[in-house]
């Protein structure tokens, strides 16, 4: 027989602001990075941008009601960051109001809110300031988080400062395939740093105003790197690579110490001077819980580095080789389907941190082509076979808590634009007209039946 899930765990779906909201100059909402990034000629394919996403920011009561007839008793969403400081400073209470509207209408509904403050949409004022560059921003994310706390705390328990800070600095600073748009070494590392400091700040900032019941904690993206053979140099390439993706984040956040080998890897790339005294001490602030997204796994090999001369390199120029992927189904994405990957995620964070917090899978989900009928039994088999591997996970020994799917809703895809759908609903963009998928009903009845003694 199945080991059943803890007492108490949650089930839940996620969405992020920017990805639905639409509504991007209404309310005082000032442009944030996404915006400006979107409207760059070919940046986000087939030059779609926030507008107008599933229109949830006019749309949000009927949304709630897909969660109230889904059974899932949390929800995960973002707070525009935009709207609530239109220049990054000046408060603009319009936007706290629609987050106040949207939580009250949860907690009468019994879905516990699990808010996420940055996923992604930084005011472009900022950006103009240098962004996540710049150390001033990482203070600057800590006052928004106090004042969105300060202002919401009577009505959220779940408190997330960033989502997976890895692709905001490296897709965003690093490869220029996200905004801002940049492509710099050094940049995209000290954004990666000032992301995990302006974090700790966040926490300590909630946390000095905060009530005892109130719980804090990170969202990162956890794609286990695996050497594609048995060779050294690949098992040393695939090191290289949990390095940059994973170890860079979680080390400093519950290993007590910077990633080590970070450093040799971008010798004449980045001399880490933005590391300062005490940024450690800040980023190491103990944590309610590590919430985990899990899409992919990253099969790696050893390869040369594609721009020999160091200063010249970018950032994910490692002397890896990640195309070398098996023969196993592939999602709409072209992602490899691989829940042994989740399993193993869990378990290796279980490991290696011997303090890590409880757990929630905060994103797991995949994109297929739709049928006429909306049945998608990809979808299914993907969900229940990940959902396994958190059961899996959580018998070895991992203290879970909830498992969020991605996503209640079809909505921008960011660098993709709207082509790929991640939605337990189909949105029709044309008319904003929601669709259950089979995968919604699906979920409904497996999520009722957990509850079920
Ligand atoms: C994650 C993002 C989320 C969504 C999924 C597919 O990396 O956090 O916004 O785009 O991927």
């Amino acid at each position: 027989m199945t080991s059943s899930f803890p007492p108490g765990f949650r089930w839940g779906v996620a969405t992020s602001a920017f990805q639905i909201e639409g509504a991007t100059t209404e309310d005082g909402r000032g442009p944030s990075i996404w915006d400006t990034f979107a409207a760059v000629p070919g940046a986000v394919a087939g030059g779609h941008t926030g507008e107008p996403a599933a229109d949830h920011y006019h749309r949000w009561r009927a949304d709630l009601d897909l969660l109230t007839d889904l059974g899932v008793d949390a929800y995960r969403f973002s707070v525009s960051w935009p709207r609530i400081q239109p220049d990054g400073r000046r408060f603009e209470r319009r936007g706290i109001d629609f987050y106040r509207r949207l939580v009250e209408a949860m907690r009468e509904r019994e879905i516990e809110p699990f808010l996420t403050l940055y996923h992604w949409d930084l005011p472009q004022a900022l950006e103009d300031e240098g962004g996540w560059r710049s150390r001033e921003t990482a203070h600057r994310f800590a006052e928004y988080a106090a004042l969105v706390h300060e202002e919401l705390g009577d009505v959220v328990d779940h408190w997330t400062t960033l989502n997976e800070p890895y692709p905001c600095a490296v897709a965003g600073y690093g490869e220029g395939r996200h905004a801002p748009g940049a492509r710099e070494g050094h940049g995209a590392l000290a954004a990666a740093h000032h992301l995990l400091l302006g974090h700790g700040l966040a926490v300590r900032a909630m946390r000095a105003q905060a009530t005892p019941q109130q719980q804090f904690g990170i969202v990162l993206n956890q794609s286990p790197a695996v050497p594609v053979s048995g060779s050294a140099a690949d098992a040393a390439a695939a090191a290289r690579q949990d390095t940059l993706l994973r170890r860079q984040f979680t080390d400093p956040l519950f290993g007590g110490r910077y990633a080590p080998g970070l450093a040799a890897m971008f010798d004449g790339v980045s001399d880490f001077s933005f590391r300062l005294d005490g940024d450690l001490e800040t980023i190491g602030t103990p944590l309610d819980y590590l919430g985990v997204n899990y899409y992919y796994r990253i099969h790696v090999a050893d390869a040369p580095h594609r721009e020999p001369d160091p200063a010249l390199r970018t950032v994910t120029d490692i002397g890896v080789d990640t195309t070398r992927v098996p023969d196993v189904p592939r999602t709409g994405m072209g992602w490899p389907v691989e829940p042994e990957g989740l399993t193993e995620a869990l378990v290796g964070l279980h490991n290696r941190y011997p303090g890590l917090p409880p757990v929630y899978v905060t994103e797991n989900g995949c994109v297929y082509a739709d049928r006429s009928d909306f049945a998608d039994y990809e979808r299914i088999s993907f969900l229940n076979e990940h959902i396994e591997a958190v059961r899996t996970a959580a018998a070895a020994g991992v203290d879970l808590r909830g498992y969020f799917c991605w996503s209640l809703l079809d909505n921008f895809e960011w660098a993709h634009g709207y082509k790929h759908r991640f939605g337990l609903v189909h949105v029709d963009y044309e008319t904003q007209a929601r669709t259950p998928r089979s995968s919604y009903r699906w979920y409904r009845d497996f999520v009722a039946a957990q509850r079920t003694p």
